[in-house]
């Protein structure tokens, strides 16, 4: 099933989200739902708070990278209580967007590894090392899980001139193809 993608503005994308247990209900169904609403929608990734729920979920697709670099063939992966527990190296800057703020993308930094502990679907916890675009995936659908979204990691400068965009996304006033819910509730 297609679930409705919540936009910036929304206060479901602000919420620190919680841990889940095996027995979460309908858990299976749950992550088929929030990987065919991420393929509708051509995205990479997707968080449960990004659907309006704020629980530490998060999904990941690379696969349509794929056709440009074979290294993302086959990264599909569910990652549930995920915990960054380090992340090193070089700060490196690259372009950023979110299904939650269409049309919108900007350079954030981010350090260029990581190390996340977390459980898969089927709650085998995995402890595993990421690094470049993979950690980047990464880290942004994790900061879904704490409230954060990327243009909270942009200047002041940056924020003004895409003020009237973000305004926009508060007003559900956006072209999108995929069905969206705006913070007023009306899309
Ligand atoms: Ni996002």
């Amino acid at each position: 099933m297609i679930l409705p993608i919540y936009l910036y503005g929304h206060p479901a994308l602000r919420k620190k989200a919680g841990e889940i247990t095996p027995d979460y209900p309908d858990l299976k169904e749950l992550v088929e739902n929030m990987f065919a609403t991420m393929y509708n929608a051509d995205g990479i990734g997707l968080a449960a708070p990004q659907i309006g729920l704020d629980i530490r979920l998060f999904v990941v697709d690379l696969e349509p990278l794929a056709e440009d670099n074979p290294l993302y063939s086959g990264f599909k992966k569910v990652f549930i209580n995920p915990v960054i527990a380090e992340e090193t190296g070089e700060t490196v800057k690259m372009e950023e967007g979110c299904l939650s703020l269409p049309g919108i993308n900007e350079n954030i930094d981010r350090k260029e590894k990581i190390r996340v502990q977390y459980f898969d679907e089927n709650f085998i916890f995995h402890d595993e090392t990421y690094d470049a675009f993979f950690a980047r995936c990464i880290q942004h659908e994790y900061d879904h899980i704490e409230g954060i979204l990327f243009v909270d990691r942009i200047s002041g400068i940056r924020k003004q001139l895409i003020k009237g965009k973000l305004n926009n996304l508060i007003k559900g006033r956006v072209n999108c193809r995929y069905k969206v819910r705006a913070s007023d509730g009306k899309n």
